[in-house]
């Protein structure tokens, strides 16, 4: 577990009284103008920033140097979301870019596993104070077709959902966070009996018809938001409404 990612998102959701996780989603020409024109109207009412492949594959690692270093003068830590899933080599070179590229914490999916597919992941993290987020549920309705599969889990001897089982690897792997999408609160509930003080990162709330209250009550600890904030007419009054609400639970 790294001190370091943990520390500062739980710095900034002090600090900003919010549990939401910015998701820089833009699209379109002028991207990364358009990603640093929200970052500075949002930055009062959010904890963290998360990037995905909208940015890195739009302007490379190199172009979001500034703004990965604009959201830390902010005092937000900056997450980056390309869910690696590939043999241990290939995941430390590209952890590696990230680090280097100044981002906090990475989010892997489970499926590698730890021998030779995870594990070199988490141990540089660890090394360089940085955090790792483990995949447990997605938000969209196909994520059922197999995440909800049941599979035998060979550590506890039991059969059980595939989400289930991965929540118990995050513990394991001592990860910094896992996702669960805001779309199952039940699974949320579950997943939380299962990882206890291990944050909790919910996305799909809003667009994907999660509902802020209800993620939260069932045990998420902070709720992404994309689209919601980014493609509003105005994205710090979304931003804010959200943030109003996710207060309540602080
Ligand atoms: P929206 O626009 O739906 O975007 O608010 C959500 C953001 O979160 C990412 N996303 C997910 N990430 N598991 C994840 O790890 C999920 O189930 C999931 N659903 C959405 C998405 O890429 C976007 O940045």
């Amino acid at each position: 577990m790294s001190k370091g990612f943990v520390e500062a998102i739980t710095r900034a959701a002090n600090q900003n009284h919010s549990r939401v996780v910015l998701a820089l989603d833009v699209k379109g020409p002028n991207t990364i103008e358009k990603a640093k024109k929200i970052l500075e109207e949002t930055s009062g009412y959010i904890c963290c920033v998360k990037i995905n492949k909208h940015l890195i594959l739009s302007v490379g690692l190199e172009g979001l140097r500034e703004l990965v270093e604009r959201a830390h003068s902010l005092g937000l830590p900056v997450i980056v979301d390309c869910k690696m899933c590939d043999i241990g080599p290939t995941n430390l070179v590209e952890t590696s870019y990230y680090f280097d590229s100044g981002f906090d914490a990475v989010t892997v999916m489970p499926l590698p596993g730890w021998i030779d597919g995870l594990s070199d992941v988490f141990h540089v993290a660890k090394e360089r104070d940085k955090g790792v987020l483990v995949v447990v549920l997605m938000s969209h309705k196909g994520a059922s077709e197999f995440f909800e599969t049941i599979a035998f889990d060979e550590e506890y001897g039991v059969f059980d959902k595939l989400y289930r089982i991965f929540a118990r690897r995050a513990v394991k792997w001592r990860a910094d966070g896992v996702i669960v999408g805001a779309t199952r609160p039940d699974a949320i509930r579950q997943v939380k009996s299962i990882v206890g003080e291990v944050p909790i990162f919910s996305p799909g709330i809003v667009v994907q018809g999660g509902v802020v209250e209800e993620t939260l009550k069932a045990g998420a600890s902070y709720v992404i938001a994309g689209r919601a904030i980014c493609e509003s007419i105005n994205p710090a009054d979304k931003a804010r409404e959200l943030r109003d609400i996710t207060r309540r639970f602080s």
